[in-house]
């Protein structure tokens, strides 16, 4: 559907002109909303389509401006990728202005709330800051660099107009064959626990309302038990229910006494009953023992899997518990089934209200009702969110050898070599401009290995030098291939795996021929096996998923900064120790590479 595009100053006053005028009353539907009180008379004067309206969330390529007016839309968000043409912040508010000046226009006059993963920075938009991902700060295991990078991923969410952040993710990946480990903090549930709560509350301190997801059990999934055909994501939970709560509810307490703003269901099963469908847990656990009492929207056309017909679906998923419908390609469809839900009495009007009340609470929650809904282009890519970026770089390096090499004098020779040395996109990984993250190395923006090792040479007195035979120390950066959800899942983590960068092997072969100490830097999303290798390294640092901000890798690797990551995860020798964690029995028992929390602290 092909959107006004936005023409800079002449849309902007018309905008102000239009949004002005609905904000008074002239022109803009019935609902007006001041108070939580006002509420429930607001919901007793609503109509049924536009009740059902509220429960809809599209995908912003799939709807037009005369839709959401039409159908009383409740919210719009953006896949992965998903980005108004030119993809700027002036882009995206004037996209954002345009879509509520629609909405106010609707028989209900309800203003939309839009959605974005911003799951490591505002990594939608072009220069945005990317922060390392979740597994990193894991790593880092800092509460109060969660809150800084809360506050500053906010600031570069409402920069370009948005409320709402589908974050944190509070999976506790239990085998990191899973292609979304590194959007879990650890395998360590209180570990995720103390780093997820400050994140919500960086978040709601500058106003963007959080998402704590997936409810529940999304990291305990078995291996091959994937749906369609994927080794590991959104399959079964196959332990007891009680083993699983163990192994996840910590971080969802955690996560309401932060008061995070919605929830998002999971698509995973719990012993084959799918979570989109499952009453016990998204009403009788979330509301009635956790006594949480926001909104619960579901995840991605999730509720396809869970019941024959959409009619059957949209039923069950809102009678389990879910009360906003992330329905991107079939909203009306769904929007039509609720419709029908309702008049055929599968729905009950109680239900239906409950639902419509948790989205007027999460807008007003986002100041949606407070008459300032004309969003203005901010900042992005700041000044101080590289500064909290580098930081959280710095923090997240994790020391696992040191043949007393690191840290590296300034005024030395350095041959770099290996596929992860100069890729600023496999620094960033998957949720990276796009949904599956950027496989060209110049990215648009950031500092990759190569431009942070140059730079500090450079002024004193050393340098990258391209014949190794002048080198005094080798670094060979090695990793991973940008993914994202299914497509990261393998049932090979070595070197050389369908996932791993192309010339790993290779480089680690040559590194070997040359002679010279080694330090290995790895860039990737989650352990890799090294155990045939590891003997022949003088150091080796695990950097993970770093992001742009690249010269916090320089930082500890030349002693500006201390090393102080330890490891969120265990680090496994085989394949077979893929789904090892401290929770199991006998874990000290076992030889692993590494051991949940390593890490040589510098100081
Ligand atoms: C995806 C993910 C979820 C994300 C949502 C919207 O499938 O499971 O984490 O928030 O869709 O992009």
């Amino acid at each position: 559907m092909q959107f006004i595009k936005s023409k800079g100053l002449f849309t902007f006053i018309i905008l102000v002109l239009v949004l002005s005028a609905c904000t008074s009353d002239n022109g803009r539907g019935k609902i007006r909303i001041q108070s939580l009180s006002d509420i429930d008379q607001a919901i007793q004067a609503m109509t049924l389509e536009e009740k059902a309206g509220q429960l809809i969330q599209a995908e912003r390529s799939k709807i037009s401006y005369s839709d959401i007016t039409r159908y009383n839309i409740g919210s719009i968000l953006s896949g992965g990728g998903s980005v108004p043409q030119g993809n700027t912040p002036e882009a995206w508010v004037s996209m954002i202005n345009q879509m509520n000046v629609a909405a106010l226009k609707s028989s209900s006059g309800i203003p939309i709330i839009y959605g974005i993963d911003a799951v490591h920075g505002n990594n939608n938009v072009k220069n945005a800051t990317i922060f390392p991902h979740n597994i990193g700060l894991g790593a880092a295991n800092d509460p109060d660099l969660m809150r800084a990078i809360g506050v500053a991923t906010a600031k570069e969410v409402s920069a370009i107009g948005v409320d709402w952040n589908f974050a944190p993710a509070v999976s506790s990946a239990q085998d990191i064959r899973w292609g979304r480990t590194y959007e879990s903090y650890s395998e360590d549930i209180q570990r995720v626990a103390t780093l997820a709560a400050p994140y919500i509350e960086g978040l709601l301190s500058e106003g963007i309302l959080s998402t704590t997801k997936h409810f529940i059990g999304d990291g305990f999934t078995t291996f091959l038990t994937g749906e369609d055909n994927n080794l590991i994501d959104r399959g079964d939970v196959t332990m007891s229910k009680e083993a699983m709560l163990a192994g996840n509810l910590s971080a969802y307490v955690a996560a309401i006494d932060a008061n995070t703003s919605a929830i998002m269901a999971s698509f995973n099963s719990v012993n084959g009953v799918k979570v989109h469908g499952d009453p016990s847990l998204l009403t009788d656990l979330l509301r009635t023992e956790l006594q949480f009492d926001g909104l619960v929207v579901s995840d991605w056309e999730a509720i396809h899997a869970i019941a024959p017909s959409l009619n059957e679906q949209v039923a069950l998923a809102i009678n389990s518990g879910v009360d906003l419908l992330m329905q991107p390609n079939d909203w009306k469809e769904v929007y039509k089934s609720i419709l029908y839900n309702v008049n055929h009495g599968k729905i009950s009007q109680e239900r239906l209200d409950e639902a419509v009340r948790r989205n007027l609470v999460l807008k007003f929650e986002a100041g949606l009702f407070d008459g300032e809904l004309l969003r203005v282009a901010g900042e992005i890519g700041t000044a101080e969110s590289k500064r909290v970026a580098r930081e959280a770089v710095a923090k997240s390096m994790v020391l696992l050898k040191n043949e007393d090499i690191l840290p590296l004098k300034k005024n030395i020779k350095v041959y770099l070599t290996g596929p992860a040395s100069d890729h600023v996109g496999v620094q960033c990984g998957g949720w990276t401009l796009s949904w599956q993250g950027e496989t060209d190395p110049n990215l648009n923006h950031g500092i990759s290995l190569k431009d942070a090792l140059n730079e500090v040479l450079t002024i004193n007195g050393g340098e990258l030098v391209s014949n190794p035979e002048d080198a005094d120390v080798i670094i060979l950066a090695i990793g991973e291939k940008p993914y994202a959800e299914m497509h990261g899942d393998t049932d090979d983590l070595s070197l050389d795996g369908p996932l791993s960068l192309a010339d790993n092997m290779k480089a680690v072969k040559h590194a070997q021929t040359l002679g010279k100490p080694i330090v290995t830097v790895m860039i990737a999303g989650r352990p890799l096996l090294i155990n045939d290798f590891l003997d022949g390294w003088d150091a080796f640092v695990m950097a993970w998923l770093p992001g742009t901000e690249g010269n916090g890798m320089t930082d500890v690797l030349f002693g500006d900064k201390p090393f102080q990551g330890t490891l969120p995860f265990t680090w496994p020798i085989t394949n077979e120790q893929a789904s090892h964690t401290l929770n199991m029995e006998s874990y000290d028992l076992v030889k692993h590479q590494f051991k949940f929390g390593a890490g040589i602290i510098t100081r």
